[in-house]
């Protein structure tokens, strides 16, 4: 069970957070669907896809962690930060080094990014159409500490879901969506566009989400403490967050495939610059 602790001078703090029992994600499927398009944080408590999943006890690899280097984990990006993410196949060789162990831990990694993929397409498919997903899922296996309260800065469409693998509950601030980031700052933010716009460049969603965070991290948020197997939904480019602290993670990650077809109106609320549109202007 996931634990909310509120935050009294919250200023704002629209997200809403829908709870569903998994055994009720195919009768809610439409409520799911539009929380996720809205910016809301869709919480399944205990979610656990039928495999055996003791495999996943295993003790997190700490930060520099030869194991950890050597598998690729933690490739310092340019500005010198470690990132602690991987792919199933990297984080199962890094953790057991038997080689039936590894292939069943990589196995079982994959079943559940099909799983999750899986409820993602019941979401978003059309009879009759064609929709397919790529997975760019990875998995962190090693301590997270404080980071910013932030919008993910993607320049195209992920959708996205997080599963926390660890005994230790994973806790993140929450509070915002960015529809309403934006009207804190709209005017400085339509000068921001007006400028680029004026130079001749256009603006991705990215530098847009990069200047709202420009203001969030001074922002009072809620807490939230997600449990061993809790599984949460939420559009990571507009759901405000901040891990504070957690351990072993799966992050769901999906792209479309090209000549996958949804709904014009899904599409639009999915992509970030047509649902941001209303706010802007
Ligand atoms: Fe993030």
């Amino acid at each position: 069970m996931a634990k909310f602790y509120r935050n009294e001078y919250i200023e704002g703090g629209e997200l809403r957070i829908i709870k569903i029992d998994p055994v009720d994600i195919s009768k809610y499927t439409t409520e799911i669907r539009e929380n996720y398009l809205e910016g809301n944080l869709i919480l399944i408590e205990n979610y656990r896809p039928k495999l055996n999943l003791d495999i996943f006890n295993f003790p997190s690899l700490k930060l520099l962690d030869n194991k950890a280097l050597i598998a690729g984990l933690e490739q310092p990006d340019e500005k010198g930060f470690y990132v602690k993410k991987a792919t199933a196949s990297q984080v199962a060789r890094a953790v057991y080094s038997d080689k039936n162990a590894s292939d069943e831990l990589e196995k079982a990694m994959l079943q559940c990014d099909v799983e999750v993929a899986k409820l993602f397409l019941s979401l978003f498919r059309v009879p009759n159409k064609s929709l397919s997903l790529g997975s760019v899922s990875t998995w962190r296996i090693t301590p997270t500490a404080r980071e910013n309260y932030h919008l993910d800065i993607y320049t195209n469409t992920v959708l996205r879901a997080f599963w926390n693998i660890s005994e230790k509950p994973r806790s993140w601030g929450v509070g915002h969506k960015s529809s309403e980031l934006i009207q804190k700052n709209i005017k400085a933010l339509k000068e921001f566009i007006a400028s680029k716009k004026s130079s001749g460049n256009t603006v991705d969603q990215g530098e847009i989400n990069r200047f709202i965070n420009s203001y969030t991290d001074n922002l009072e948020r809620h807490k939230i403490e997600f449990y061993q197997y809790d599984l949460w939904l939420c559009d990571s480019v507009k759901v405000a967050h901040q891990i504070i602290g957690g351990d072993k993670v799966a992050a769901f990650s999906y792209v479309f495939q090209p000549g996958s077809l949804i709904r014009e109106k899904i599409r639009r609320k999915l992509n970030y610059m047509d649902y941001i549109k209303a706010y802007i202007e």
